[in-house]
């Protein structure tokens, strides 16, 4: 499993980073307007410079034609890096961008994906990854974990390379029904797993271990 930070801001890319295993960082440009007036470019080599070579990097392109998805991809490419994934809508001018770009070389993530066929077409488009938005989906009252399922039967049965990057999750328990559905990534706010991770239950029984301890052997330093 692959867990992503779903956010482009520096400083809680920076705090959570340390705690969570995470394998990359993924953003879009509603998640970008939260960070303000920034310089986009600089922005991200930033973001990649924080998180490093390693990790995969996701970054969406921002017009609707497919030249210039095309071009801006080509500019995300060489001026922050050639690793970058580029993040493309997927619609039918998103489907010939990534056909485009994909023929140069580049990563894609094929992104704001509802419907299967969106999924199934991108798979067939060359894209490394496919993003269905699974709270998003939910809303819209389609069964995303079916729809998960159903692109992990289908990697599997034609021997694609493209892996499931699951996105837009509004809770934990979406987050696990898109694991347990097939996908082998997901794309989360660091805020969701730090929520999680901070519950009353789980800070409950690390004191009791903690005054079960003390109680039984004083503040015996076991680091030596
Ligand atoms: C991935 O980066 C997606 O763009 C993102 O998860 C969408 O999330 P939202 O549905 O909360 O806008």
């Amino acid at each position: 499993m692959e867990f992503l930070f779903d956010t482009a801001n520096i400083e809680e890319i920076k705090e959570y980073s340390h705690f969570y295993p995470i394998t990359g960082v993924t953003s879009n440009p509603s998640i970008l307007k939260k960070e303000g007036k920034i310089d986009f470019f600089r922005h991200f080599r930033e973001i990649r410079e924080l998180i490093g070579e390693d990790k995969t990097l996701h970054i969406q392109v921002t017009a609707k034609d497919a030249e210039t998805m095309a071009a801006e991809g080509r500019t995300i490419r060489e001026k922050i890096d050639h690793k970058v994934f580029i993040k493309i809508p997927t619609t039918e001018e998103g489907l010939k961008a990534m056909r485009m770009l994909k023929a140069e070389g580049a990563g894609i993530t094929a992104t704001a994906i509802y419907t299967k066929i969106q999924g199934y077409l991108a798979m067939e488009a060359g894209a490394d990854f496919i993003a269905p938005y699974f709270n998003r989906m939910e809303n819209m009252d389609i069964d995303s974990k079916n729809t998960i399922s159903c692109f992990a039967k289908q990697i599997e049965r034609y021997g694609y390379k493209t892996k499931i990057l699951a996105a837009s999750f509004k809770n934990i328990a979406q987050v696990n029904a898109a694991f347990e559905a097939g996908a082998q990534a997901a794309t989360v706010q660091p805020g969701l797993l730090h929520d999680v991770l901070g519950m009353a239950a789980i800070g409950k029984a690390v004191d009791d271990f903690d005054t079960d301890w003390r109680a039984a052997f004083g503040d015996l330093d076991i680091t030596q």
